[in-house]
């Protein structure tokens, strides 16, 4: 559109401005904000641009292939895949409280993170794809009052960094980001993708993580996301997911054998910003094919069920 082209153009003329001949490095989660921000600056600045995705062993089935297929190859951009997997399980055995979760996961992502930007010497700037929401809920447009959200990108990297930050996207909201993502050619499974938490799966093991565990959910998880696909729904839908309930488990019967597994939770919410959210009406025959498949499919599954709870009092994740 119109404006998004000019929202470009603007941004473009800035970055290359502020940057000169400088290096420039990007944290890409494969999420849409850092994304469409790394796209933007690649535009501005080409080869000058290295983005660094941390693969934490913790994302969706298929996901890490995805992002690195798209940038590298059909963005052109250049990637560092790290993949760190090993790291984040050593650091999350044992751990079951949701809070100390997120602080082992962030802990090794500023490491591995630090790591590679010490390779890339010269580096003089750090791409963020903070939006006006993420400054607004961190506590303010200037980024350094109190966080209520630990979690966004803004206020969680070191103090001592001597990168300057590029944050190209932060008088957006979401929408525009959407937009601005398509116009500058990123395929439609990246700009609609569904918020995904940067602790990943993390924090959808209720319990211990570990690298069954978490093969075991990316299966389960699949299943959720064919299904909607399935049914037209993903668009309408701000979150989908399955959780697994590690700790729990509940007899079923399985052609004539009892089984002893664990429960899966399918969550679904609409939502404008995840900051309230109602659990989605997902029609009947959906659900059935969900359950059904995930049972079948998921070996040490045996029981499938529905979360209703809204946000608030509920949260869109379960830790
Ligand atoms: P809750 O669970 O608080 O989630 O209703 C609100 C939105 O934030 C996402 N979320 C996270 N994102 N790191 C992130 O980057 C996190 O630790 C984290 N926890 C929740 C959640 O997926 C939803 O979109």
């Amino acid at each position: 559109s119109w404006s998004m082209a000019s929202v470009i153009d603007e941004q473009v003329a800035a970055i290359r401005h502020r940057v000169g001949d400088a290096r420039v490095i990007c944290g890409l989660s494969g999420g849409v904000d850092s994304s469409v921000a790394a796209a933007l600056v690649h535009k501005a600045i080409g080869a000058q641009l290295t983005c660094i995705y941390v693969d934490t062993g913790l994302m969706r089935k298929g996901e890490s292939e995805q992002v690195v297929e798209t940038f590298r190859r059909n963005l052109g951009i250049e990637l560092i895949h790290a993949d760190e997997g090993q790291r984040f399980f050593d650091a999350l055995a044992g751990v079951t409280e949701p809070e100390a979760k997120r602080k082992a996961i962030g802990e090794q992502f500023i490491r591995v993170f630090e790591r590679h930007t010490g390779g890339v010497s010269d580096a003089e700037f750090l791409v963020q794809g903070t939006l006006y929401p993420d400054l607004i809920e961190s506590g303010g447009t200037d980024g350094t009052a109190s966080v209520i959200k630990s979690h966004h990108n803004v206020g969680g990297l070191p103090d001592d960094m001597e990168l300057e930050l590029i944050e190209p996207l932060r008088d957006l909201f979401k929408d525009e980001v959407r937009a601005l993502g398509t116009e500058l050619g990123l395929p439609d499974e990246m700009v609609w993708r569904q918020p995904f938490p940067g602790p990943g799966l993390g924090v959808r093991i209720i319990g211990e993580v570990t690298p069954e565990r978490v093969a075991l959910l990316q299966e389960a998880d699949a299943i959720v996301r064919e299904e909607l696909a399935r049914a037209g729904l993903e668009r309408e839908i701000w979150q989908s997911y399955a959780a697994l309930l590690s700790d729990v488990r509940s007899v079923g019967v399985m052609g004539d054998e009892r089984t002893y597994g664990h429960p899966i939770v399918v969550r679904a919410v609409t939502s404008d910003d995840a900051m309230t959210a109602d659990w989605a009406r997902i029609p009947y025959e959906v659900l059935e094919t969900m359950s059904q498949r995930i049972i079948n499919e998921v070996t040490g599954v045996n029981r499938v069920v529905y979360d209703i709870t809204s946000k608030p009092p509920g949260t869109i994740e379960w830790e």
